[in-house]
């Protein structure tokens, strides 16, 4: 396969860490931290869809971080349905598809309910299409989709496979980019990440501006993918 045949990522994923760090620096409380991770997300929302990249999953809130104390839980849930009652539907206004991946039983009833509502007047043929990941493990999401699998007849294949998927339809993400000082993928996207560029920076989260995210984009596109090949 070609030597960096692809300028600019088609999908980019995002490890949002290093909140909590941040507020901390400051003496303000994590939710405070999450509150502008919040508007860090919209704004790199933003750019990347006037970038053209078609596809942007940020990973919000996953199955381990249900073990958080409830206090940081509720503050989260509320930036959630803030979120999905204002900014989703303005994204989807400007032509953007909203999806979730994960598991939304593993949230309050009443939060699950806005976060489906807020998402439901996507566009099925949009340009860009911002996945939050919510209630999402990337194991538990293999064995949903092994499954579901059982069902079928016959020997499945790699795609077949990846059908049945949260992200089902979804190119893999060619770039994923975690924030916040840790090299690791914490349970995000294992299947879909395959092949991706991966991307770590001590940045904290809610100080990874569009002009950080531009260094990554900038950095995807020097590497050469080579996809096992030569
Ligand atoms: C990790 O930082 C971040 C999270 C667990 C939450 C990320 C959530 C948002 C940015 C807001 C999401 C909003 C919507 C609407 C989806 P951390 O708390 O682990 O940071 P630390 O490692 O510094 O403690």
């Amino acid at each position: 396969m070609a030597d960096n045949n692809n300028s600019l990522p088609e999908h980019i994923g995002i490890i949002m860490d290093g909140n909590g760090r941040w507020a901390a620096k400051r003496g303000l409380p994590r939710s405070l931290g999450h509150s502008a991770g919040m508007k860090r997300m919209i704004g790199l929302a933003k750019k990347a869809k006037e970038a053209g990249v078609h596809y942007l999953t940020v990973y919000a809130l996953s199955t381990e971080n249900f073990s958080r104390p409830q206090e940081e839980l509720d503050g989260l849930y509320a930036l959630i349905k803030k979120y999905f009652k204002g900014q989703a539907a303005k994204l989807i206004k400007s032509g953007a598809a909203v999806k979730i991946i994960g598991d939304l039983s593993l949230l309050p009833p009443d939060v699950a309910q806005i976060i489906q509502k807020g998402a439901e007047k996507s566009p099925a043929d949009a340009e860009f299409t911002f996945i939050i990941a919510l209630g999402y493990g990337a194991r538990s999401e293999i064995v949903r989709a092994a499954n579901l699998a059982k069902d079928k007849e016959g020997a499945l294949t790699e795609g077949d496979f990846a059908s049945l998927l949260y992200t089902g339809g979804v190119p893999d993400p060619d770039l994923i980019i975690r924030t916040g000082g840790e090299v690791r993928l914490s349970n995000f996207l294992l299947w879909q990440a395959a092949y991706a560029e991966l991307y770590f920076t001590d940045t904290l989260f809610p100080d990874f501006t569009d002009k950080k995210f531009e260094k990554a984009l900038n950095e995807y596109s020097s590497r050469a993918r080579r996809f096992g090949g030569v």
